[in-house]
């Protein structure tokens, strides 16, 4: 059966020889630590559980939801925007829920690019931004996330040529794989280059409460006409430990959000509404958890950090998300340096070309990994010999 073109030009997952490797061993009885998936180990607050126990009883939540969701979804998340970032949202033009953000990221596509299009999307990046401009027929035309750069795009030198056909722009920070942050300088620069070119800003920002040392990521929509141009993804994954609920939102431009419920409600039936109930309750219930998730982050992020220190790997603290972005060791490329601590120690971490080429020379470790597991990865880690270090020139 030949399936469409649009599947079959997918690239290939690039994780596959890793993947396999760590499988082999698994088949062995070896037990390999990972510090590879983004996906929190902490469970979602009793609070919020609590919700969803009371609200499944309900006869009223077994039916079809609304695609566009609870009105008192979008006025929970517009109070949320309010209190977290002082942005007055219009919950029922400028709001929309989605089922994760994961879905909206692929699916805004659809509603803006026709064949040819062209989305500007950062390298390295979160994958979905470029499968969904696959899947509606664009291209991409990327843009380097440079350490000298502090992983930010430059929007200078794109190709008048490129600029012409480019419909959408996606930034995301605090950054998944970099960890890197952005000021509300940049996004004022994204507003006035997407205002002189005609372009629609995406921001992908799920880590915004993922940050430590007292640092306050801010929104993309805090910029002075950022709705003009442009919307936020976001979700409650990453905030309240609910990557497995399966809720998110999008919010800013009334016209882009329309969009998108337009193409949703023909597509989807919405959230499961005792899963809305839930996301009600986080986002209008007590917020101590995020301090309290992030305080484990942080103790996670040091020890983290200071061990590929000390086999030699060049890493910055980050100041947010869920991410250690470390430099391999010269001699290595990011997917030799990732089998060789599968080999020698039964470490698996992220290759960072896996995220784009500008990826190639990194490697991601998430900190998404319980305490127990956390220490012996590490305790592996220090153990790591760097085998082609260059001897050094008598
Ligand atoms: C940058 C980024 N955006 C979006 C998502 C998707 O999150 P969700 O679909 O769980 O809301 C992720 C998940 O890892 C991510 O890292």
């Amino acid at each position: 059966m030949k399936v469409a073109s649009r599947i079959s030009e997918l690239q290939p997952y690039l994780f596959v020889e890793i993947n396999k490797k760590i499988a082999e061993k698994k088949a062995r009885g070896e037990e390999v630590i990972s510090f590879a998936i983004g996906d929190p180990d902490i469970p979602t607050p009793p609070h919020i559980i609590e919700r969803l126990c009371q609200e499944a009883k309900d006869p009223a939540n077994h039916r079809y939801p609304e695609s566009a969701g609870l009105p008192e979804l979008s006025r929970a998340i517009a109070d949320w925007y309010k209190n977290r970032f002082d942005i007055s949202l219009d919950s029922e033009t400028e709001v929309l829920p989605l089922i994760g953000s994961k879905e909206g990221i692929a699916h805004i596509a659809f509603c803006y690019i026709d064949p040819g299009d062209i989305a500007l999307v950062t390298d390295p990046a979160y994958p979905v931004y470029s499968v969904g401009t696959s899947l509606a027929g664009g291209r991409m035309y990327y843009l380097p996330l440079k350490e000298e750069n502090d992983f930010l795009p430059d929007l200078n030198n794109v190709p008048q040529d490129v600029l012409n056909n480019t419909k959408m722009l996606w930034i995301n920070y605090p950054n998944n794989p970099t960890a890197a942050v952005a000021d509300l300088d940049f996004y004022n620069r994204v507003v006035a280059f997407a205002k002189q070119h005609n372009i629609i800003v995406c921001h992908d920002g799920p880590y915004s409460e993922v940050a430590y040392d007292g640092y306050q990521p801010v929104s993309f929509l805090q910029a002075e006409g950022a709705r003009d141009v442009g919307v936020e993804f976001h979700s409650l994954s990453k905030s309240y430990n609910m990557t497995g609920w399966r809720i998110g939102m999008v919010v800013g431009n009334a016209e882009i959000v329309d969009a998108l419920r337009t193409l949703k409600s023909n597509l989807d039936s919405g959230i499961p509404q005792a899963i809305q109930y839930m996301a009600i309750e986080a986002l209008n219930g007590p917020q101590d958890c995020i301090a309290e998730h992030n305080a484990i982050y942080q103790r996670r992020r040091d020890l983290v950090v200071e061990v590929l220190a000390n086999i030699g790997l060049d890493v910055k603290t980050p100041k947010a998300s869920l991410y250690v972005w470390a430099r391999v060791p010269e001699g290595y490329n990011s997917v030799g340096f990732t089998a060789d601590l599968l080999d020698q120690v039964n470490v698996a971490v992220t290759p960072g070309v896996g995220y784009g080429k500008s990826g190639e020379g990194y490697v991601r470790l998430s900190l998404t990994i319980p305490d127990a597991a956390l220490v012996k990865g590490l305790s592996r880690l220090s153990g790591w010999r760097n085998t082609r270090r260059l001897t050094p020139k008598r």
